[in-house]
This record gives structure tokens, sequence and C-alpha cells, in this order.
């Protein structure tokens, strides 16, 4: 018997709706506000969700608390073999589902027919900057012009509307952030401007490199006049269509300047099988070995609900008393 879903509640009064399962720790980049140069110690392969763990978790968030949103990330989630499958998987869950992604971009160009095939509805690609040779500086990485033609593909693939995620750095890309617009506006995607946050792993992160969204705006406003766009599910990004009518769009995460903690819907899941209720979370629920031990839905549920009403009030950065998590976000998930 189908039992109706109830709503995981926190203390807060916040409701946890948007499952963010990360699905590995590694990645082909090394992106300067994530990863060190050489890499972090990666996870060994045992200690990683198998798809069917995984899927057995996305059940019970679906079915049992009425889950509708689910992102998958990692590290960079097209790293692990055969992902469409479990976009299939989850798909086949219920296929009204909101699947979607956050990638680097760099194997789109083979993955992109088969992600869509398999049900996942939108795609997230992270794209920092559009030059050549400050690509090689940010990701550490020379596939730029991968990453281009993978944004295509996906496009190509029918993966429509696309949002580009673009970390502003000072320093290192905040000179481009007009040029991001402008691609917004005559591309028609939504390009959203996101705060670097203290989770990278090589601690470079200062309150001096982070690029406020309102500087960002005033930029972007002198060039193309913006409009607020009303979510009908508001989310953490601030989000404007252009004033002049073109298709694309622009959003903001402000997470460090201004704080959403407050209507925060999210959790996470690691590659580990970690339940993390936020990112900057301290400690987190381990699942995994729970699973392994033969535990039922029931008690798996009981764990959920107990961690999910634990969740804390809000990150502190910039406040006293702000710890930095001991996880870069490709540990976590973003
Ligand atoms: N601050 C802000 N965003 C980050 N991301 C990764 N590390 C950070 C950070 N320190 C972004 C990536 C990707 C998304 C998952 O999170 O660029 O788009
Ligand atoms: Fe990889 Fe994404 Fe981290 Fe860059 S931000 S190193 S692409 S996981």
């Amino acid at each position: 018997m189908q039992r109706r879903a109830r709503s995981l509640w926190d203390s807060y009064g916040r409701v946890a709706d948007d499952l963010r399962i990360s699905v590995t720790d590694r990645c082909n980049f090394r992106c300067i506000y994530c990863m060190p140069a050489e890499g972090l110690k990666w996870l060994k392969r045992e200690d990683i969700l198998r798809y069917e763990e995984i899927v057995r978790l996305a059940r019970i968030f679906v079915e049992r608390y009425g889950v509708r949103t689910i992102r998958i990330t990692g590290g960079e989630p097209l790293v692990r073999v055969k992902l469409e499958e479990l976009i299939g998987m989850i798909n086949a869950i219920d296929p009204t589902l909101d699947i979607t992604m956050t990638t680097n971009g760099v194997l789109l160009r083979q993955k992109a027919q088969a992600l869509k095939d398999a049900g996942l509805n939108r795609i997230n690609i992270s794209l920092d900057t559009l030059h050549d040779d400050r690509f090689k500086e940010m990701a550490r990485s020379d596939q730029f012009t991968r990453v281009m033609d993978g944004i295509t593909a996906a496009r190509e693939a029918g993966l429509w509307p696309i949002k580009l995620n673009m970390v502003v750095v000072q320093g290192h890309n905040d000179d481009e952030v007009v040029d991001f617009a402008r691609l917004a506006h005559s591309e028609g995607y939504e390009v959203r401007f996101i705060e670097f946050m203290p989770l990278d792993g090589d601690n470079i992160w200062t309150n001096e490199q982070v690029v406020p969204s309102r500087r960002i705006m005033e930029q972007i406003e002198d060039q193309f006049p913006l409009v607020p766009f009303n979510d009908t599910r508001p989310g953490p990004a601030t989000r404007y269509t252009f004033a002049d009518g073109a298709a694309g769009g622009i959003g903001f995460i402000s997470s460090v300047s201004q704080a959403f903690c407050t209507s925060c819907n999210r959790v996470r899941l690691t590659a580990e099988g970690g339940l993390r209720t936020c990112l900057f979370s301290l400690q987190e629920t381990p699942l995994r070995e729970l699973m392994r031990s033969g535990v039922s839905d029931d008690h798996l549920g009981s764990v959920i609900e107990g961690a999910i009403w634990r969740k804390e009030e809000g990150h502190l950065i910039n406040k006293p008393g702000f710890i930095k998590p001991a996880k870069s976000m490709s540990q976590i998930g973003g």
C-alpha cells in the first residue's frame, strides 16, 4: 500500500524537499575555489554508495517524504561510469520527478543525449571564464574548448533551458561578469553568479575575494537593464529577466552577502552516504553502514527524520564562531 508522504520538517519550521546527491568525490578539473592542484584523498571504491543504494535512499525521500527535486552532483558526476543508468533508475521511482544535474560540462558531448533519454530534465554547467588561458588558471585544465562544445551538445540534446554557474572570484574573473550577461542575452542561457564560499580545498578563501551580487548587478544593469522574475517556487537564486525581452536570464546566489538559510529547503547526500543538512555542517549522519547492516526503510526513515529535525539554523560565515568545514565542495556536493 502506498503511504501518504509527509514532509521533512526541521526545528526552525523549514521543509526539506530538494535532495542533492553526490555520486563521486572525484573530478577531472581542479577549480581553484574547490580543489587543490594535486587533488584530494579520494574515497575508496567500496566506501562509495552503489547505484542501488542511492536509489533506495532516493525512493525513501520521494515516496515517504514528498521530495520532488533531485539534483545529481559530484565531484564531477559524469566521471562515474554509466551515470545515465542511475538517472534512469531514479526516473523510474517517479517519472514526474524533476531530475537535474550540475556538471563541469567536459563530458557532455558524449553523454548529453543518453542523459536526456534516461530522464534528466535540466542541467547546470559550471563555467567561470570565456578565455582559454584563464580557464587553464581557474579550472587548471586545458579543456576549455571541450566544455564550450559540451554546452552546445546539451542544448542539441534538448537539455534546455541551460543554467551556467559562474563562481566570481575577485581578481580572477570579476572583469567578465558583463561578458557573461551578454552571453545570456544573446544565447538564451540563464547565467548564475555565485559568491565564492569558504568551501575550497586549498584554504585560499578570504572575504576580500567575494564579489557581492549587488556589485555585479550594478555593472550588468549599466548595459542590460533587468526586471525581477518571480519564481513560482522560490529558490536561493534571486532571478532576473532582460527588460528588452531577450530569452535568457540572470540569477544571483548570494550565499555570503545575503544568506538564504531561513528559506533553505536542501538536504545533501554525500558520495559515501552521509546525510548533510547544510553545506557548512560540521558533522553528518552516516547512512551507508546502517543500510549495509540490513536495517529496514522504517529505521532509515526515522534516522533521516531525526537528522533533518536537527538541521542547523544557518551558516556563520563572517560571524564570530564560524568554523570552516573540513570537507571541500567536491566532497560535499554542490
Ligand atoms: N564557492 C562557491 N561555489 C562553488 N562551487 C564549487 N566550489 C565553490 C565555492 N567554494 C560551485 C561550482 C559548481 C557548483 C556545484 O558549486 O562551480 O557550479
Ligand atoms: Fe571539479 Fe566542480 Fe570542484 Fe571544479 S568545482 S574541481 S569542476 S568538482
